[in-house]
């Protein structure tokens, strides 16, 4: 079991624990500056807010090292009228580029992320898997970009490891866990050590954002006072404690998937799963979630994010696990999107 992972049965019967911070085994090990664990947001990293700089630069501002990761801004900056007029040139998110000197995240131990052999047949197309034959291991600290046509598989595969969808045959395992094999009444810890972010928010429109992403923790038991010291804590991170007060209809696009990663992030869960998180924003805007899903998973975090953003994966150099038609036809370290005909 991969030690990052806190246990179900820790996890039911929490009550008054404090967050504990997660200390995955490929986090690179920084300095946590916050004063206590509690307001530690993931705490395997280093996030400074710099004071708020209309002039910051919409793409420089995350320095390549690991070590020192700082967000220099607290506004999205393509927000800004400032940004706005920028131009939106190809390697807009290049500054988010891997290092192709670094080492890759070792791939030993426990994967975060396990399919053997995993083939998904819908009732409604018993003659067209959605995923057939797929194997795959994405380990702790790894940075996934999932891409494909649409109708390729790529949600399908992720409401697997969230186990909104079972294999039809084959093993997922998520840290270690068949969840094939998983009890239902499981299901609820196991959604608890895994983030989700979504095209369309699904934020919750009578709520504030502060109540947004406070329910997220009210709805797993969280005592007031740790949701009193996280939930500031991780909108400042996202650069929205200003607009704490607000509804969703009252944010941006770029601001309102903000909040839907700050709930995600909120509990430090170990796996983020991302299902075209920028989809509905335009590419200066994506930047900015880009630049955020990088932060996190720069502090350890799993991600593994679903695109047909081409761009975006080009520059990234991230890991690529391409599908076509439910198969994986490519597997790629630090890839790019590939051609696949016409998109
Ligand atoms: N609920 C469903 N019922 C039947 N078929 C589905 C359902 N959801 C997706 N599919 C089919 O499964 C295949 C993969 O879909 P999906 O995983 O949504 O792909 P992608 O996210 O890459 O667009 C497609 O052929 C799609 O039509
Ligand atoms: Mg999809």
């Amino acid at each position: 079991m991969a030690s990052h992972f806190r246990s179900t049965e820790r996890q039911g019967s929490e009550g008054e624990e404090q967050l504990q911070p997660l200390a995955p085994e490929t986090a690179p090990q920084v300095e946590v500056t916050s004063p206590d664990d509690t307001g530690a947001f993931l705490a395997a990293g280093t996030y400074e807010q710099a004071e708020e700089s209309a002039e910051a630069p919409a793409v420089a501002d995350v320095p390549e090292a690991p070590e020192a990761v700082h967000v220099v801004t607290a506004s999205d900056p393509a927000d800004s009228a400032d940004a706005a007029e920028q131009p939106v040139t190809t390697s807009v998110y290049s500054s988010l580029a891997g290092d192709d000197s670094a080492p890759a995240v070792p791939r030993t131990g426990t994967p975060t992320v396990s399919f053997k052999n995993v083939t998904l047949i819908y009732p409604a197309q018993p003659n067209k898997p959605a995923l057939d034959n797929v194997s795959l291991d994405i380990y702790p600290g790894e940075f996934v970009f999932v891409v494909g046509h649409s109708g390729s598989g790529k949600s399908s595969l992720l409401r697997l490891i969230t186990r909104e969808l079972k294999a039809s045959s084959g093993q997922v395992f998520v840290a270690g866990q068949d969840l094939t094999r998983m009890r239902n009444k499981k299901i609820p810890y196991l959604r608890r050590q895994i983030g989700t972010v979504y095209q369309d928010f699904k934020l919750l429109p009578d709520k504030t954002v502060y109540e947004n992403v406070a329910f997220a923790l009210e709805c797993i038991g969280k005592p007031r006072s740790v949701i009193k010291a996280q939930v500031p804590e991780v909108l400042r991170l996202v650069g929205l404690a200003e607009k704490m007060k607000h509804f969703p209809d009252q944010l941006s696009g770029g601001e309102q998937q903000r909040v839907s990663v700050a709930r995600a992030m909120v509990n430090r869960p170990p796996l983020l799963v991302c299902d075209e998180p920028t989809g509905n924003l335009d590419p200066a805007i994506s930047l900015g979630i880009m630049k955020l899903l990088d932060l996190i998973n720069r502090a350890g975090t799993t991600v593994v994010m679903a695109t047909h953003d081409r761009e975006m994966v080009d520059s990234m150099r991230k890991r690529v696990i391409a599908l076509e038609a439910g198969h994986v036809v490519r597997d790629q370290e630090k890839g790019g999107y590939g051609y696949y005909g016409a998109l």
